[in-house]
């Protein structure tokens, strides 16, 4: 049984006038008893101010972190920190960051390390380009983007880890993936998982991101091998994470 979870990646936006209304208008669209786990992952410097002005049901996350523990690393931030800020959740290798950071597989799962190490759940993207799936490499792509993670990471740890499936050109095009292609991804990442671990494949959160929207929330939710969804443009407006929030499938109901 997986309970869905409804993330929200904010990105680098927003100053602090626009946080503030977002977090009024969240509390407004967001009920106590929604029956997913809800987080939203924000800019650093605005985490504690989002934490002590959200309901409590909407929990916490960072964007990136660190891959080394503490020391002479500029501008960094550790594992640890976002700990202390009541982080819950850290996404690691958003393909923003693969493509402009130059963030390799092994980079993506040392940060998802020290990310659980530190008590957070990991949620590790991966996704394929344009180009790589029309050249026919969408499979080998998300493989070595996933089977990394099993070199990395002990079987505990794998227990902490969130998988998003990306696909590049569905991010902020407006155009998600049909849900034959988003279900046909998820079932194929689920089963390099279940090469490695039968027991995890069923238990592991695979979650869908690319132009989710309320309009095609509740077809994309409601698939099989879809657990929940990572969300861009659509988390900037309270009402529409909302939406998105109440399309999400209830395992108990
Ligand atoms: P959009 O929902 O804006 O397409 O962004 C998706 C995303 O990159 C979430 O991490």
């Amino acid at each position: 049984m997986r309970k869905q979870v409804i993330l929200g990646n904010w990105k680098m936006n927003g100053n602090f006038a626009e946080i503030k209304s977002l977090c009024e208008s969240l509390n407004r669209a967001v009920s106590d008893d929604a029956k997913a786990d809800v987080a939203v992952c924000v800019p650093f410097v605005y985490v504690d101010y989002v934490r002590a002005n959200v309901i409590k049901k909407i929990g916490l996350g960072a964007q990136n972190v660190s891959e080394h523990d503490n020391g002479a690393y500029t501008g960094e931030i550790s594992a640890s920190m976002l700990k202390d800020l009541s982080c819950e959740y850290v996404i690691v290798g958003h393909s923003e960051r693969r493509t402009l950071f130059q963030e390799s597989n092994q980079l993506v799962a040392k940060k998802a390390k020290k990310a659980i190490a530190s008590g957070m759940k990991a949620i590790v993207c991966v996704g394929e380009t344009l180009a790589e799936r029309n050249e026919g490499e969408l499979e080998r792509v998300l493989t070595a983007q996933v089977e990394i993670l099993f070199d990395v990471l002990s079987e505990k740890e794998l227990e902490e880890v969130i998988i998003a499936y990306e696909p590049v050109w569905a991010i902020g095009t407006g155009l998600a993936a049909t849900p034959e292609q988003v279900q046909s991804v998820h079932k194929f990442i689920r089963s390099v998982v279940t090469k490695s671990n039968e027991l995890l494949a069923k238990s592991i959160r695979i979650v869908y991101g690319g132009s989710l929207k309320p309009s095609n929330a509740k077809t994309l939710l409601a698939l099989e091998d879809v657990d929940g969804g990572l969300i861009g443009g659509a988390s900037l407006k309270g009402e529409d994470f909302g939406e998105i929030i109440n399309q999400a499938k209830c395992i108990t109901c």
